[in-house]
């Protein structure tokens, strides 16, 4: 079985787009859990009610969360194979990262290196898009290294934003096409697939 950790912090739509992929296809893949820097929100819940074990973590100890330490060690001892961060709006501590090399990936709602970085994340992203008049917008899987929005493009998926005439319809078009990515690349990494070669990663 291949494990995954889901990171979210608000409504929770890609990670049930994630659990739909596994569960309507059978997949040998495990949402083992899925992790919050909130004590409510909708990834959470949706993880409540499919019995998914959740954690809330903070920085520093804090009543009611885990500490990045404490996962390392859960995560370690449980074998968990991919970490995946869908919406989850804490930077990830740089002891964690090394902890989980080649590990942990993201999704990004547009295609980087354009549009990412700090600040950049929900509408933020969406608005500056719209704003620079681009044709085009999308979504980038990538690793997750210790600099925002940096580590190596795994996968992107274009949309066509010729005709946009709000930053809203853009996010609306990206988040569509955010939940066939992102499981699709899950999937990808579960069967061995995800090829790293220096600074460019193959899907075979
Ligand atoms: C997505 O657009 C994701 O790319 C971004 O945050 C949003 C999360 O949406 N990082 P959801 O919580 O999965 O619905």
């Amino acid at each position: 079985m291949f494990k995954i950790c889901v990171f979210a912090s608000g409504r929770g739509s890609n990670l049930k787009a994630i659990w739909q992929n596994i569960a309507g296809r059978s997949l040998n893949i495990e949402i083992y859990s899925v992790v919050s820097d909130k004590t409510e929100c909708g990834a959470l819940e949706f993880a409540r009610e499919k019995s998914i074990k959740t954690f809330s973590v903070a920085h520093k100890g804090k009543a009611g969360f885990v500490t990045y330490d404490f996962l390392i060690e859960e995560f370690k001892r449980n074998g968990i194979n991919l970490i995946v961060l869908a919406g989850f709006l804490k930077k990830i501590p740089d002891e964690f990262v090394d902890a989980f090399p080649d590990k942990i990936i993201n999704i990004h709602p547009a295609l980087l290196p354009f549009f990412g970085g700090k600040g950049m994340y929900g509408m933020n992203v969406h608005k500056a898009v719209f704003e620079s008049g681009m044709k085009v917008s999308g979504a980038t899987v990538h690793f997750v290294d210790k600099i925002y929005d940096h580590g190596k493009v795994i996968a992107q998926k274009c949309v066509d934003i010729s005709s946009a005439s709000a930053a809203g319809e853009i996010a609306n078009a990206v988040l569509e096409v955010e939940h066939s990515l992102l499981p699709f690349v899950i999937e990808k990494f579960a069967s061995n697939k995800i090829i790293v070669k220096r600074k460019r990663v193959y899907i075979h």
